[in-house]
């Protein structure tokens, strides 16, 4: 894939809201850094922004939204937040705050998590963008998995060029540190993540979740699941993938950014149902495979 680069522009900004409306991601500056931003509606487009960054695994997302009003519309901010988001929205602070039920967010965003990561950003491209598209926009950092953050139009080409279609350079990332990150838990603040707002929230006492997507709680289901089914008992709920049908199949065709775009709601669907065990289907091990795996080896080991 040919990857160009569009210069900040209403004419930029068009375009890149017609690839994101059609399901691409397109890196985008942020106050903060170059974000690889992508419709938090869509499940597949979100799949597509891990397939990216050969994310190995899937960590929630931050979604960006044009407005405290709009924030609101998708999460349940609390009284700290609401007023640490009056103070310094747009800007470059992330809440983490329980998910409406009604938000339409793809489960994906959040990696099941019944929380979502919500900031409005200040930089008047991603601004753009997200009214463009008129949806809220998830966006990782944009990098491939395990490199830095990218604070210039070049760095993302260096990182994720043949990758992405489009990045809108709009010069160096005024910021250039990630954003802050902030929980509000029994009315007190919790500092995730340090960043450039300092918000006088308390550090994570002991082990940080900087990556709840580490925790294997956060994905398991309440039932025991077994890997690689080719076959399933009638006390399971099988999740097929490809031929190997399932009661629910992450992808028919065996698409692996469908089955990652499906991935977290048929784990829900299957807790869900009646049958008091899970089995899934194998997943190859390839590109995007390898993150379904990685989530699913999480949420099959045995409880803590
Ligand atoms: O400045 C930034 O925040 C940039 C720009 C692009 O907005 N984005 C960014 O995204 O740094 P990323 O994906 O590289 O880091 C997101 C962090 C991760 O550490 C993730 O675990 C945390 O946000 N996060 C997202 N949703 C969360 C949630 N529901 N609970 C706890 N942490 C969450
Ligand atoms: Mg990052």
């Amino acid at each position: 894939m040919e990857t160009r680069v569009l210069p900040f522009s209403d004419g930029a900004i068009a375009e890149a809201a017609r690839l994101i409306r059609a399901g691409e991601p397109v890196a985008v500056p942020t106050e903060t850094v170059y974000g690889l931003a992508a419709d938090a509606t869509n499940p597949k487009a979100v799949a597509r922004i891990y397939e990216a960054k050969g994310r190995p695994s899937f960590n929630p997302l931050i979604v960006h939204v044009s407005s405290l009003e709009e924030a609101r519309t998708l999460a349940d901010l609390g009284p700290a937040s609401l007023a640490l988001a009056s103070a310094h929205w747009p800007g470059p602070l992330t809440l983490v705050a329980p998910l409406r039920r009604d938000s339409g967010i793809a489960s994906l965003v959040t990696a099941g998590l019944d929380t979502v990561g919500i900031r409005v950003p200040s930089h008047r491209a991603v601004q753009a963008l997200i009214r463009a598209v008129g949806h809220p926009l998830a966006a990782p950092s944009a990098n491939a998995s395990g490199s830095i953050s990218s604070t210039r139009a070049e760095h993302v080409l260096r990182s994720l060029g043949g990758r992405i279609g489009l990045v809108i350079d709009d010069g160096p990332c005024p910021g250039g540190i990630e954003s802050t990150i902030v929980v509000e838990a029994d009315g007190k603040l919790r500092l995730l993540r340090p960043g450039p707002i300092t918000t006088g929230a308390e550090a994570e006492s002991g082990p940080r979740i900087e990556s709840p997507g580490q925790l294997a709680s956060h994905y398991a289901p309440s039932k025991p699941l077994r890997l690689d089914a080719t076959d399933a008992a009638a006390d399971e709920y099988w999740i097929g993938f490809g031929p190997l049908a399932g009661q629910s199949n992450l992808s028919e065709t065996g698409d692996l950014v469908q089955a990652a775009a499906r991935l977290f709601d048929l784990l829900h669907r299957a807790d869900r149902s009646q049958k008091p065990r899970i089995a899934v289907a194998p997943v190859p091990e390839l590109g995007l495979g390898a993150a379904i795996n990685d989530r699913l080896r999480r949420a099959a080991a045995p409880r803590q």
